[in-house]
């Protein structure tokens, strides 16, 4: 019994915390340091998941393909795209969205629509259509960088291109 009410004042705080963070607006640097922390753990390691899924590389050796194989593999790839889906709308929220220009849902609303293809790429277990939307998906990344992403000095945009784009 003692526990069953731990838990119901628990939930009664998170409530007053949520409660109190949406009234005042995040500030810009808080904006900055959850949409880095963002980028970094979640949107960049699930966008590299999908770019090495299909990859067409072509050396000295010949051209090589890495494709998914195994059920396991494409399921990995599809659920890469369900997460990208999911972040591009967690992007729009105040957390990340708070005083950016009207332009910023748009981006993360691109974000969602090319997540959504690569997902109904993956679905269809064609190579072709995840390399097609792997390089759009590219494109939809950078758009919003060259935007809203202000270069630190000697760092790239995104810490690993598609192999596709590399060349
Ligand atoms: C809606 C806009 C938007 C979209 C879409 C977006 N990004 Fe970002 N990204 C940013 C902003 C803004 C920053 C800079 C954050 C900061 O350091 O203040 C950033 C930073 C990054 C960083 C650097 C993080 C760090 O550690 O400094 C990586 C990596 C990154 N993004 C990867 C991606 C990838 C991959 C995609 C596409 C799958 C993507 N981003 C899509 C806005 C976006």
């Amino acid at each position: 019994m003692t526990r069953f009410f731990g838990h119901i004042s628990c939930v009664v705080a998170a409530v007053i915390v949520a409660g109190c963070s949406q009234q005042d607006s995040p500030s810009a640097a808080e904006v900055d340091a959850a949409t880095e922390s963002l980028m970094a753990t979640q949107v960049q390691p699930e966008a590299q998941v999908y770019w090495d899924a299909v990859q067409f590389i072509s050396d000295a050796d010949g051209l090589h393909e890495i494709v998914p194989e195994t059920d396991a593999d494409w399921e990995r790839t599809i659920e890469a795209a369900r997460e990208l889906k999911a972040l591009g709308e967690e992007l729009q929220q105040p957390a990340y969205a708070a005083n950016r220009g009207a332009d910023w849902q748009d981006f993360s609303q691109g974000l969602v629509d090319i997540a959504t293809r690569a997902e109904a790429a993956a679905l269809s277990k064609d190579p072709h259509k995840v390399l097609d939307a792997g390089g759009v998906l590219y494109n939809v990344c950078s758009a919003c960088h060259e935007q809203y992403m202000e270069l630190k000095a000697g760092a790239a945009p995104i810490a690993q291109r598609p192999a596709d784009l590399q060349q």
